[in-house]
């Protein structure tokens, strides 16, 4: 331990004498809590941040663990003292399964570290520019098809179409256009993968290694991603071909520090890892900004006026991102209120004090980011949606912590740029042909927390050709 950390680690000493226990809900709410989270898991837990405040002890699954809401302690943990907190959390463990120790599960320290320094120059920006044009390729195939399926008065199942083009795009991404029949079986297998994940975290009682007869198709699907990845480097491996896509990077990719790079079997889980990452969170986005377009024409109206006067008729390029600033904007605000990655964990490796409260060595900590975008001290009218919110100037009067759909700290989203990229583009490129029209009865999609934030039975739109 260096003597900076010693000293870290005494001035937290010397604080934690003076510190309070995080506070406890009521003998009451404690026996709601297992019944009402089953029911809203996330209207419960904001019962608890209305009665208790921006820490409060909660119970899943009847673990105990702190949950926090403030910008400050985001900050603590996430940044300031993050070498104090790993990923050694529930949440981690039961879907570790699937991760197997990739970069999003990876516990921490310096495992974590040799990967993260190996994978982050695969998703510099020169390297985005690149994925930017499997990005308007794949968006533009799938509005042309549009064009020909579609009708004004058809209504669109929007989730399912962009979940589809979330999943071309990743898969290019990654393997490039020629992965051929072999991809869209491994497509589909993943889809159902999705499915069988996202039921368990509806009953996340039976863990994912007990044998039950759908946990063992997924261990199959898992093993036959694993094969299918290994086929594709052996083929590679075999005719000595360069190839412009994300597989190749990794496979060349050093840690400079270390010198070494990611064993064959670590490229695997990686891959399944960029996968996981980039599907479902992505997906989903898309999704909630056809929601979210759809019921403010007035927005919409702005939109469109900006993607005409930037595009002027043509498809998007990487550079063209930035001057697409309004649309941006809805990004961002879609991300604030239905922020996809809504929930994570951290656990304490040892005592610290977190604004004056004491969270005890190896305590779980439960990070609400669904709330904190909501935190009526920093989001006046939290539930209203304005893309206003993010013009440079109301950035500027809020703490950065206020705002991390994609985490923050060391351990933010390795995808970040790669998903506003794609965000900005898919919205650009679809407002440039449609109108986005709520139908009459789609207007009220709910969230439904699972590992990702859907949209309750997914989005239904008209798509009326401008
Ligand atoms: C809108 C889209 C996305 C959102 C909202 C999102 C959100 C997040 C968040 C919040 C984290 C940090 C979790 C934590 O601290 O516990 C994270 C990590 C991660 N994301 Fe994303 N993500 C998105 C897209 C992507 C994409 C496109 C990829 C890959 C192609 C990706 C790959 C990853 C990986 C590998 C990590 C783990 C990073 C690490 O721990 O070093 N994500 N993401």
């Amino acid at each position: 331990m260096t003597n900076q950390a010693v000293d870290d680690r005494r001035a937290r000493g010397a604080e934690t004498g003076s510190a309070r226990p995080v506070p406890r809900p009521s003998l009451r709410d404690e026996v709601r809590s297992t019944f009402a989270m089953r029911r809203d898991q996330v209207g419960f837990l904001n019962q608890m941040i209305g009665r208790y405040g921006d820490i409060v002890q909660i119970r899943v699954l009847g673990i105990k663990m702190a949950m926090l809401n403030h910008p400050d302690y985001f900050e603590h943990v996430l940044v300031r003292n993050h070498e104090n907190y790993n990923k050694d959390t529930f949440l981690f463990r039961a879907i570790a399964p699937i991760l197997r120790g990739g970069l999003i599960g990876n516990v921490g320290g310096e495992p974590w570290r040799h990967q993260r320094r190996t994978m982050q120059p695969s998703f510099h920006r020169p390297q985005v520019a690149g994925f930017a044009l499997n990005m308007t390729d794949e968006t533009a195939q799938m509005l042309d098809r549009w064009d020909r399926q579609y009708g004004p008065s058809d209504v669109v199942n929007v989730s399912t179409e962009l979940g589809q083009l979330a999943m071309r795009i990743v898969f290019r991404s990654l393997f490039g256009a020629k992965v051929g029949a072999r991809g869209k079986a491994i497509e589909d297998m993943f889809f159902e993968a999705n499915q069988i994940a996202c039921a368990f975290f509806r009953f996340p009682l039976i863990p994912l290694t007990w044998p039950t007869p759908s946990h063992r198709r997924l261990a199959e699907i898992i093993r036959t991603m694993d094969g299918f990845v290994a086929d594709i480097i052996a083929d590679r491996v075999r005719s000595g071909e360069q190839h412009d896509d994300l597989l190749d990077a990794m496979l060349h990719a050093v840690d400079d520090v270390t010198g070494t790079g990611l064993s064959e079997q670590q490229l695997h889980r990686e891959v399944l890892n960029l996968i996981i990452g980039g599907y479902e969170t992505t997906s989903n986005s898309v999704s909630w900004l056809m929601h979210t377009v759809g019921q403010h024409p007035e927005v919409q109206q702005r939109l469109l006026d900006e993607v005409d006067t930037v595009l002027n008729g043509r498809a998007p390029t990487f550079d063209d991102v930035l001057n697409l600033k309004y649309t941006r904007m809805i990004v961002d605000e879609t991300l604030r209120l239905y922020t996809p990655a809504w929930q994570t964990m951290r656990s304490s490796i040892e005592e610290d004090v977190i604004g004056g409260f004491r969270i005890p060595a190896k305590s779980d900590l439960y990070l609400n980011i669904y709330a904190l975008h909501r935190h009526p001290e920093f989001w006046p009218d939290p539930e209203t949606f304005d893309p206003d919110r993010f013009t440079p100037d109301e950035v500027a009067k809020r703490p950065k912590q206020a705002y991390i759909p994609f985490g923050s700290g060391p351990r933010i989203c390795i995808g970040k740029h790669f998903a506003l990229t794609e965000l900005v583009i898919i919205l650009a490129m679809i407002a440039q042909r449609y109108r986005v029209v709520i139908p009459p009865g789609c207007g009220n999609v709910q969230p439904e927390p699972l590992i990702t934030l859907h949209p309750k039975g997914g989005v239904h739109v008209r798509v009326v050709r401008r």
